[in-house]
């Protein structure tokens, strides 16, 4: 069992992914400036409060617990905020990316698991999308992960610091388990805001409907957090069993519109959905759908919680007490 450090624990992925490696007998001390996570998220006395930015108290963390491996959340993730305010994006994400990598060189920790994003490939040329497919983001959000991805293939060949990328698609759902669930503030993401919908009958917008897709909503590739939690457990085993570096696409490889995403929420609240149509939102590409072949094939990840109306069923459950409580 190995000791793993997880940056941005109290953050929505982070805080499921602690909550696997703590299931499956890892020790783990989390990171979070809490700017945008929640403390009560983070079991008691495994949470250090601090900016990744400051290189000295990292270094000293990661000395002192003796860390075998890092698994790097900590990010600022809204692609319209990163389009307002660029300079936020580059200091946090890239930033702060840099002094943890300095502080791992310091405190000799040379495995780290880096949460990428489908951002990284812009508007793709084919679907579904494998890794090879060119980084093009079209906002600095994507951007700033495509740099630190760059970095990463640099301290590997320089540093012998062993990492794995792994691009998420749309990272929803909640483990019912764990009592934890998506709270992003403000919410941007399709499902919660469907849900919200739900709890308070004020419309959800679609944003557009005349995308060349058979419905002429956008299509995304919705991955339960739980699926994507246990593809970081064993890139990190992976890593710490001495592999290879590599990069990865997280997704189920079916893609949902956002017309199905509305049909399951009824399906599964059993309530109707007041919603309007609006116009498209910029940015947004017609269909994102991975290709996970690759991470199925070399890291035996297998997601057991494919199906929308299992991922809507848990997001619901989770709101809607979190909207009661
Ligand atoms: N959508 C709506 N109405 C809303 C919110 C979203 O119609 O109120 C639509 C979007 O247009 C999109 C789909 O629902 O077609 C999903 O939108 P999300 O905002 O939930 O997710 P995105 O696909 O835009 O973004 C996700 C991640 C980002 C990441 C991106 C990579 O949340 O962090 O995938 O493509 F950058």
């Amino acid at each position: 069992m190995a000791k793993i450090l997880v940056t941005g624990g109290a953050g929505y992925i982070g805080s499921h992914t602690r909550y696997f490696l703590q299931q499956q007998g890892h020790s783990v001390v989390v990171v979070d400036d809490l700017s945008r996570g929640h403390q009560d998220a983070v079991p008691e006395g495994i949470l250090h409060r601090l900016d990744l930015r400051d290189t000295a108290r990292l270094t000293q963390l990661l000395t002192q617990e003796h860390v075998d491996a890092v698994i790097h959340f900590a990010a600022y993730i809204a692609v319209g905020e990163s389009t307002q305010a660029p300079e936020l994006y580059f200091s946090n994400n890239v930033s702060g990316s840099i002094s943890l990598f300095e502080a791992m060189v310091r405190a000799n920790v040379t495995r780290i698991v880096f949460s990428s994003t489908a951002a990284a490939y812009g508007t793709p040329q084919r679907v579904p999308i494998i890794e090879d497919e060119p980084s093009a983001p079209i906002n600095p959000y994507g951007e700033t992960k495509v740099m630190v991805e760059k970095i990463l293939e640099w301290l590997d060949r320089y540093r012998q610091i062993r990492s794995i990328v792994l691009r998420y698609f749309n990272a929803c759902g909640a483990e019912p388990a764990a009592a934890l669930g998506e709270r992003h503030d403000p919410e941007t993401h399709l499902i919660p805001l469907i849900l919200r919908a739900v709890l308070t009958g004020n419309p959800v917008t679609i944003f557009g409907d005349d995308y060349a897709t058979p419905d002429g909503t956008c299509i995304r590739d919705y991955i339960h957090v739980s699926d994507l939690a246990e593809a970081h457990i064993l890139a990190v085993e992976h890593l710490l069993k001495g592999g290879a570096s590599n990069v990865f696409n997280v997704g189920t490889g079916s893609g949902h519109s956002v017309k199905e995403v509305l049909a399951a929420v009824e399906r599964v609240t059993g309530k109707t959905v007041p919603y309007k149509m609006g116009p498209r939102r910029e940015g947004d590409p017609a269909s994102l759908v991975a290709d996970s072949q690759k991470l199925q094939t070399t890291l035996q990840w297998k997601p057991t919680r494919a199906s929308l109306d299992r991922i809507v069923a848990d997001a619901w459950n989770f709101a809607r007490h979190e909207y009661s409580s």
